[in-house]
């Protein structure tokens, strides 16, 4: 069964308006029309609909990195599912490293969020990964099955809506990236893991991508692991110079 590679770029809280236009302008252009593989880009929230009109006639992805888990109401500062599919989003970011540790997001908010943004027709990147202390303590598969335990809320008809992002806490930013080996140990574990909650099937669909100081030099071997499905990309997806190679390293099936 094959898996199209997703190659993703979160940018996180970086660049400017002007900035983000022309990034996304020369990811459309690095994606062409190769349908082998999809890629995607993440912007901040108040880029989204500049973005939005630099993709326009190329099959990039529009996501968002956050959404809130309610779809109206007194949530001041939040920004609804329903909001970014209006806005022709189509994808969203849940539970990224940076928001369950820096803004103390819980497994059941995470949960909330996966359950309302599928509702919203939403396609749901949900990111998953240990500490360094939790890995030095050999926890990583706990906390990988209780983290994953968010996809409880997936309805079988929205399970081709659904990709994992498996991010090492202490590879995010650092430098450090996990070996292909380690990649592929906590892949094999998350598509097993993905198995018991939502069936065997729709685990072999998921893409499960690897994210944490993914760059050119490292992508093509992280890629080439039989469960690494694809690369979420935060530092080396701010420059083209960089975001393009790792595209290019996507096998071809
Ligand atoms: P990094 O970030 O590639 O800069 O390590 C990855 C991520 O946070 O998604």
């Amino acid at each position: 069964m094959s898996r199209k590679p997703v190659i993703a770029g979160n940018w996180k809280m970086h660049l400017t308006k002007r900035k983000a236009s022309s990034l996304a302008r020369a990811v459309a252009a690095a994606q062409g029309s190769v349908e082998s593989r999809r890629s995607v880009v993440f912007p901040s929230f108040v880029h989204l609909d500049h973005v939005r009109r630099n993709l326009r006639n190329s099959n990039v992805v529009l996501g968002a990195q956050n959404c809130w888990c309610k779809k109206e109401g007194a949530f001041t500062g939040e920004v609804s599912p329903y909001m970014l599919r209006d806005m022709g989003v189509q994808m969203v970011l849940i539970g990224h490293s940076e928001r369950r540790h820096v803004l103390g997001e819980s497994d059941a908010l995470i949960s909330d969020k996966v359950k309302v943004a599928l509702k919203a027709k939403l396609e749901v990147m949900l990111c998953i990964g240990e500490t360094r202390e939790e890995r030095e303590a050999s926890l990583t598969f706990e906390v990988l099955a209780r983290q994953l335990k968010a996809l409880k809320v997936v309805k079988p008809a929205q399970t081709d809506r659904v990709s994992v992002a498996y991010e090492p806490v202490w590879a995010i930013g650092t430098g450090l990236t996990a070996t292909p080996q380690m990649a592929q140990q906590a892949h094999a574990e998350t598509r097993r893991l993905v198995a018991q909650l939502l069936g065997e099937e729709t685990a072999a669909l998921i893409p499960i991508l690897y994210g944490g100081s993914v760059n050119p030099g490292n992508a093509a071997e992280l890629l080439s692991q039989p469960d690494v499905d694809g690369a979420l990309v935060g530092g080396a997806s701010l420059k083209i110079e960089d975001f393009e190679p790792i595209l290019a390293a996507a096998p071809t099936a």
